[in-house]
């Protein structure tokens, strides 16, 4: 399958035309920002650790009931995806209390929550992402009723999934954002990606953060962490 035109080039990563109108190449890039793009970065070797994990977890949500976007792995930093219109709505699980959750509510950052809940945000850059309901999500035309029942059954299920998966790794999943998609049927998909950039990760035993937020909080040791993430996940088989 070749690349053709860049159609698309997100913060993360491109996105590439095929011969096939139904499937797309996505290619991962080692840019890193935070805050709406305010700060930027390079993370060496990010590119390559997203893609491996984000096929690695989507492969095995597939084979859990929760359909996903993956094809196929082409290179380090390829992946063949099927075509989907992106819903613009960043969907957050959260297990623990930590970013937003802690700053917006006064939840210490840390603190397990009573059960794991979800919320939506708008995708919209120029808004911020700003925080919205279901209502909100139905009003503005966003994604059906039945669109949003079905992407809350796969997000909690992409929960149960992966929080016993990194369990089995020493590892606890604070929270996560996904991202779903229609295919040209309609159907609902799991898309964009599961990675260190779109998730928090916690060490179960010291707590150390071994994602994203050591760019984001400048907390040092960046690619270590991705680097040592990477490897509790494959080695961890
Ligand atoms: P938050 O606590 O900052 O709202 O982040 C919740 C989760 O969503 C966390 O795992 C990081 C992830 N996330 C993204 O993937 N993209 C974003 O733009 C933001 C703000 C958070």
């Amino acid at each position: 399958m070749e690349k053709k035109e860049m159609i698309y080039e997100g913060k993360a990563k491109k996105v590439f035309r095929t011969d096939d109108p139904a499937l797309l190449i996505v290619d991962y890039k080692d840019d890193a920002t935070a805050f709406n793009g305010q700060k930027r970065g390079t993370i060496g070797g990010k590119g390559i650790i997203n893609n491996k994990m984000s096929n690695y977890l989507m492969a095995i949500l597939e084979k859990e009931g929760v359909p996903t976007h993956l094809v196929q792995e082409l290179s380090e930093r390829e992946t063949l995806v099927k075509c989907v219109k992106i819903v613009p709505l960043e969907v957050i699980i959260r297990n623990i209390a930590a970013g937003s959750f802690s700053a917006r509510y006064g939840v210490e950052e840390g603190t397990p929550l009573k059960i794991s809940t979800i919320e939506f945000s708008y995708k919209n850059d120029d808004l911020g992402d700003p925080l919205i309901n279901d209502y909100h999500a139905l009003a503005l035309g966003l994604a059906t009723e039945k669109e949003i029942e079905t992407i809350k059954k796969y997000a909690f299920k992409v929960n149960d999934v992966l929080r016993a998966l990194w369990a089995k790794r020493g590892v606890t999943l604070v929270d996560f954002k996904l991202e779903f998609g229609r295919l040209a049927d309609g159907t609902i998909v799991l898309a964009d990606e599961i990675s260190p950039d779109t998730c928090r990760f916690w060490d179960a035993e010291t707590g150390k953060k071994l994602d994203k937020d050591r760019f984001r909080r400048d907390l040092g040791n960046v690619e270590d962490a991705y680097t040592e993430i990477i490897g509790r996940l494959v080695d961890g088989e």
